[in-house]
């Protein structure tokens, strides 16, 4: 088992950090570069922008903090609209409300829970209009719809051929939100690489961490540069004091990022392992009656960062709690967020493979440190869990 402070014998998932972690970090205090300015942000920006095959990257304080930026370069302005999925983590929902406009919420496809393309398609092209102005609005808010925000669920890609059609047609700006997919692949090009911006979490729990973090990737030099600007509180003049908006300080650290070197240096490593580990998830569960583990598309290649079982409906809580009781650190997905008190009133487009996939997915433990026998233990109390169910 292992060394991470965790309640659980095996936990969900925590960092690897066996790398050149410390010796780049002591080089930081060693050198006083601590702060926002530093070699290695400069290196960990160029790492991550050749790995995904974009132009530009800029390294930020978090996952978070590069969506709202992506969204605000790209002009999503109050009263505007951006469609999110329903099934997600909040953040990128949340950046929507950051700038005064409004969600509307997906579907997500069965298979890979990421946004249902079919289902945006539908409503662009039956509940949207497109205005003589160029830009396509909602029929029954009468708002603009300025930015769709995929989300490569848990690693999973989504179809962004299908997307980049339906959103170049419609002057649809697509903001990647690629947090959990670094190393992800659509036939062979990275996530994360397909929308304006592409945007990345280097939190804890991410494939590769550096504490918390965050970077936006683009090919657009221009979105790059109002990007970086409003990172750094929109400070037009390296010497004086001269702002011209309203900026963030939003910037990542020199010490986190030389964190981020070290972690990137053994991305494609981990990736490997996450796959590897999946496959024998897979293959051990595949005789367990009535549990599917979550798959790639035939399209695809996930980096795997979470893994996902579909159980009978009754079956979530009470496995869970059996799981957890064995020290085996399990997580229901996330609660739909047009159900959350905050986005109730918000328009939620046809949706239903989400609640579906709410009432029936759990995520298995995932991190790169888990042993092959930790991946047995888990299908056996999995096994034992739905053997004494039918006893
Ligand atoms: C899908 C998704 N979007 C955005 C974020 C936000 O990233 P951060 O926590 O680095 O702000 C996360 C997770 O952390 C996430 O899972």
């Amino acid at each position: 088992m292992s060394d991470f402070a965790s309640k659980y014998a095996i936990p969900l998932s925590e960092p690897e950090i066996s790398g050149n972690e410390w010796k780049y970090i002591k080089d930081c205090l060693d050198t006083r570069w601590v702060s926002s300015v530093g070699s290695y942000v400069n290196k960990f920006e160029k790492m991550v922008a050749d790995y995904i095959g974009t132009k530009y990257a800029v390294a930020v304080v978090n996952g978070t903090s590069a969506l709202h930026l992506s969204l605000m370069a790209c002009g999503v302005k109050p009263d505007d609209e951006v469609i999110v999925p329903a099934l997600t983590f909040i953040a990128p929902v949340n950046v929507v409300s950051y700038c005064g406009a409004h969600p509307v919420f997906m579907d997500c496809d069965r298979g890979n829970l990421c946004i249902d393309v079919h289902k945006v398609t539908d409503f662009i092209v039956n509940e949207c209009k497109r205005r003589s102005d160029g830009y396509t609005y909602n029929k029954k808010t009468n708002r603009r719809i300025k930015a769709i925000i995929p989300v490569h669920i848990f690693g999973h890609p989504t179809d962004m051929e299908a997307l980049l059609e339906i959103c170049g047609k419609n002057n649809i700006d697509i903001i990647e939100d690629a947090t959990e997919s670094i190393g992800s692949e659509h036939k062979g090009k990275m996530t994360g690489s397909f929308g304006q911006t592409g945007c990345f979490s280097f939190n804890g729990n991410k494939i590769i961490t550096t504490g918390g973090g965050g970077m936006v990737v683009t090919d657009n030099k221009e979105l790059d540069g109002k990007i970086r600007h409003l990172s750094t509180q929109a400070k037009k003049d390296p010497f004086e004091y001269d702002h011209d908006e309203i900026g963030y300080n939003y910037r990542l650290t020199n010490i986190q990022a030389a964190m981020g070197v070290a972690q990137m240096e053994r991305l494609n490593e981990f990736i490997g392992v996450k796959r590897r580990n999946a496959s024998l998830y897979k293959k051990l569960l595949k005789d367990v009656d009535d549990v599917e583990f979550l798959w790639e598309k035939n399209w695809a290649k996930s980096n795997f960062w979470f893994y996902t079982l579909r159980v009978p409906k009754g079956d979530k809580k009470p496995l869970m709690r059996f799981l957890l009781e064995k020290s085996i650190q399990v997580r229901p997905i996330w609660k739909l967020i047009h159900t959350l008190t905050m986005y109730k009133g918000c328009q939620a487009y046809a949706i239903e493979n989400a609640v579906e996939a709410y009432e029936t997915c759990i995520n298995l433990p995932c991190s790169v440190n888990l042993k092959e026998k930790e991946i047995n233990f888990v299908v056996e109390n999995i096994k034992s869990y739905f053997s004494n169910q039918v006893v």
